[in-house]
């Protein structure tokens, strides 16, 4: 099957959290089996850099642009995936944040960036682009492609369009002069097409006009269908409840495997764990912790925003560092406010708790392996990736039980251990008060090394494939074709 895959992120191109972590291995994923799969996605300069090897294959121009729009060819690093990128200088060739400036204040021409990008995507799925090939399926992700199904909903014999949710609380919204300053048609602006509360909304391009929806997990895809997870969106998901499928996603063990991670220290698997140990001690010199190899060891990896929980996480975890219970080391950027918080409370613990402000990809890495027990205190998670990273690694994930983290953690209390399915543990509302409550379980568990063994066995040896996520997109395709 021709499959056009549109994304704003997708590692080792460009990457801000989970987006480009699903991007950039389920295209690959369907390559292995034997789909013709094209990913596409804005030419930053980072992605740029990334691709190594690409030359210009097509330039057009874009309705209300003043420059035509390249794009280039390469191929997605160590994969054998054809890659597109929209080359549009003025848009997209400036450093830093693919959504925002240094200042950390969104781009003020975000709408017309993605503008150009949908414009672009709808070139290339009417096989208009003079690139000679015709996608059956154009699949696009998130709000920065949403205008794509709502443009292509106006072609005749078009391919057909699947939209994934991965995060319905990031909705691309914009000002009402958006809608002519992209030259979009005046239909447009209705309740049931790209008008929300007064605002123009990209996601419910997607949401609308798309042929099928999907989003990360099965239980994300229920939760949004309520008001509590819907974020104002519900009662379109539920109309389209037919039409919307919950497809959890995979691990790359290409890039999320400690035994063949080099980004490591030291490297460990099943059956010759020692290394994790010696990933323990220098995460802890790394971070400046007291070097203590039994001193429980939680981690956080995220971006520091209300969704993730990371407010809770130091509250709950403030009287264990002061009595020395536990050492913390968090790996995160985001909310002004929440870094400052972090700050101010890695300041009075120091030795026990280690924080980096930032993205780093080696840290995130080394976080994985040198930890104890993975914190995902999450307020909402349509998926998530780092607690099926930490089953592999052997760090224990702590979890609530929402969206994707329900779908892939078995708490452990006497049935499951009975019944051998345990593999973290899982909580349910999201206060401080429950998290203490689960982390003193964990810390409780810790302390039992013959149990601890049996959990962390039965964690690394667990299998979130893309293989078996790329055969149900496969499935959905072929119904969308038939
Ligand atoms: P989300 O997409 O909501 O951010 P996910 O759990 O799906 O959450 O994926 C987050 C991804 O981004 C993981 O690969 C994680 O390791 C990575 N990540 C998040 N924050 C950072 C950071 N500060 N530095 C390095 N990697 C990060
Ligand atoms: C989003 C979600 C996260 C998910 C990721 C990839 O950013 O917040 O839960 O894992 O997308 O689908």
């Amino acid at each position: 099957m021709r499959i056009l895959f549109a994304s704003s992120e997708a590692h080792p191109l460009i990457k801000t959290g989970g987006l480009a972590d699903v991007c950039g291995s389920l295209p690959p994923a369907l390559k292995r089996l034997r789909h013709d799969v094209r990913l596409i996605l804005p030419a930053y300069p980072t992605a740029v850099a990334a691709a190594g090897k690409i030359s210009p294959v097509a330039e057009f121009p874009i309705p209300g642009s003043d420059t035509p729009v390249r794009i280039l060819e390469g191929v997605l690093p160590k994969t054998r995936v054809k890659l597109y990128l929209v080359d549009s200088p003025l848009h997209f060739d400036r450093a830093g944040d693919p959504y925002r400036a240094s200042d950390g204040r969104d781009w003020q021409d975000n709408h017309l960036r993605f503008g150009v990008f949908a414009r672009a995507l709808v070139k290339l799925a009417m096989n208009q682009a003079g690139l000679d090939w015709a996608p059956q399926i154009l699949h696009c992700n998130d709000w920065q492609t949403g205008l794509a199904p709502a443009l292509l909903s106006q072609h005749p014999n078009r391919p057909a369009t699947v939209f994934t949710i991965h995060n319905l609380s990031y909705q691309g919204l914009f000002p009402r002069h958006a809608m002519e300053d992209l030259i979009l048609p005046p239909e447009f602006w209705d309740l049931h097409g790209l008008e929300y509360h007064g605002q123009l909304s990209f996601i419910k391009g997607g949401l609308v006009f798309a042929d099928h929806l999907t989003t990360v997990s099965p239980t994300y895809a229920r939760e949004i269908q309520t008001a509590q997870f819907g974020n104002g969106l519900d009662g379109l998901l539920n109309a389209r409840a037919h039409d919307l499928t919950g497809i959890i996603n995979g691990a790359d063990y290409r890039h999320w495997d400690p035994s063949k991670d080099k980004l490591l220290p030291a490297r460990y698997d099943v059956d010759n764990p020692a290394g994790k140990a010696i990933c323990k001690q220098r995460l802890q010199e790394r971070l400046g912790l007291e070097v203590l190899p039994d001193r429980p060891l939680l981690v956080h990896v995220g971006r520091m925003v209300a969704q993730k929980g990371v407010d809770l996480i130091l509250a709950a975890c403030e009287p264990l560092l002061a009595a020395g219970q536990i050492q913390l080391a968090i790996l995160g950027s985001g909310d002004r406010n929440l870094e400052a918080r972090a700050r101010a409370m890695a300041s009075r613990h120091p030795g026990r708790m280690g924080l980096q402000v930032g993205y780093d990809e080696g840290l995130a890495h080394q976080l994985e392996a040198g930890g104890d027990i993975f914190l995902m205190p999450s307020r909402f998670e349509p998926c998530g990736l780092n607690q099926m990273y930490s089953l592999r690694y052997g760090t224990l994930p702590l979890v609530r039980r929402t969206g994707g983290l329900a779908d892939t953690v078995v708490d452990t209390h006497a049935q499951t251990l009975a019944e051998g399915t345990a593999t973290g543990l899982v909580f349910e509302a999201p206060t401080i008060e429950a998290l203490s409550e689960a982390i003193g379980r964990g810390l409780s568990l810790y302390q039992d090394q013959a149990q601890w063994s049996e959990l962390m066995h039965r964690g690394m040896t667990q299998e979130f494939s893309w293989d078996r996520s790329a055969q149900a997109y496969q499935e959905l395709y072929r119904e969308l074709t038939r």
